[in-house]
């Protein structure tokens, strides 16, 4: 990739949400409910206005896909944005979250960034070029066994209907990992995999904005993605696993197991 303003655009897109999202992490929001547990607030949706607002300046025939509007245009160049990853935190004004925001090219994600606005950490891939945290290089962990690992998980927003399925994995991973975290943005638990703060991640749900900008991160930093079943990630595919690539085996294990 070879076009500074993308990356330029991709910055400018993080400052402004993120200086939204800082300011107001600790005020009063207006909440409302997707599903019977899936919040958005009203900085969601600005701070998703703002990243459009700078993206389509720079770039004004581009594509989007968005968490909080529908998806815009037909392009070979599309954005995949998630303008807050870690709504509940938020929303509870526990400062873990982050903005996802990837960019693709004839339906290869080519650049990814996470910011979290709180820690101001900006996590940052090109395709084929490393992945960074605040502009210097991070790779994964090189943990070898899981009773040594640091795993992170998340649950999807209709768990209710069949909690022992989620539960079931949870605890075998219980007893087999060192420790398991839920940070509670999708975003930040693939760059913590792929600074080495986390050995490991499973998830069953995630939809394309959680993951995007993430998985190219993790695959810069030397990590290894799949599904539940080991095979190859697509943006569609809801299951992730995201390890060190050293205990990616030991974690599908678990979920074969499991399953
Ligand atoms: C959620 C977070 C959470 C994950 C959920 C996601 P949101 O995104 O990434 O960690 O467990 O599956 O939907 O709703 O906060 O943007
Ligand atoms: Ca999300
Ligand atoms: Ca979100």
């Amino acid at each position: 990739m070879n076009n500074p303003k993308l990356k330029r655009t991709l910055f400018a897109a993080f400052e402004s949400a993120g200086k939204l999202i800082r300011r107001s992490i600790t005020r009063k929001k207006t909440i409302s409910k997707k599903g019977e547990i899936d919040l958005v607030t009203e900085i969601d949706c600005a701070a998703e206005k703002l990243i459009l607002k700078t993206i389509q300046k720079a770039f004004p025939g581009h594509a989007f896909l968005c968490e909080e509007s529908s998806a815009s245009g037909r392009s070979k160049h599309r954005w995949i944005i998630d303008p807050i990853d870690g709504t509940t935190n938020f929303a509870h004004s526990l400062p873990v979250c982050s903005v996802s925001i990837a960019y693709e090219e004839n339906g290869i994600v080519r650049m990814g960034g996470v910011y979290d606005p709180v820690r101001e950490e900006l996590f940052y891939a090109e395709k084929g070029r490393g992945a960074y945290l605040n502009g210097k290089k991070i790779r994964v962990s090189k943990t070898k066994k899981l009773n040594d690992a640091l795993l992170a998980t998340g649950f999807p927003y209709d768990r209710r209907k069949d909690p022992d399925k989620y539960l079931k994995i949870f605890r075998e991973f219980l007893m087999q990992a060192q420790e398991i975290r839920r940070l509670g943005s999708a975003a930040l638990d693939l760059c913590y995999v792929a600074c080495g703060r986390f050995d490991g991640y499973w998830e069953a749900k995630l939809n394309p904005w959680d993951k995007a900008a993430g998985m190219l991160i993790l695959k810069e930093a030397g990590g290894k993605l799949s599904d539940y079943h080991g095979k190859k990630l697509t943006l569609e595919e809801p299951t992730i696993v995201a390890s060190n690539s050293i205990l990616h085996r030991q974690i599908l294990c678990i979920l074969w197991q499991t399953a």
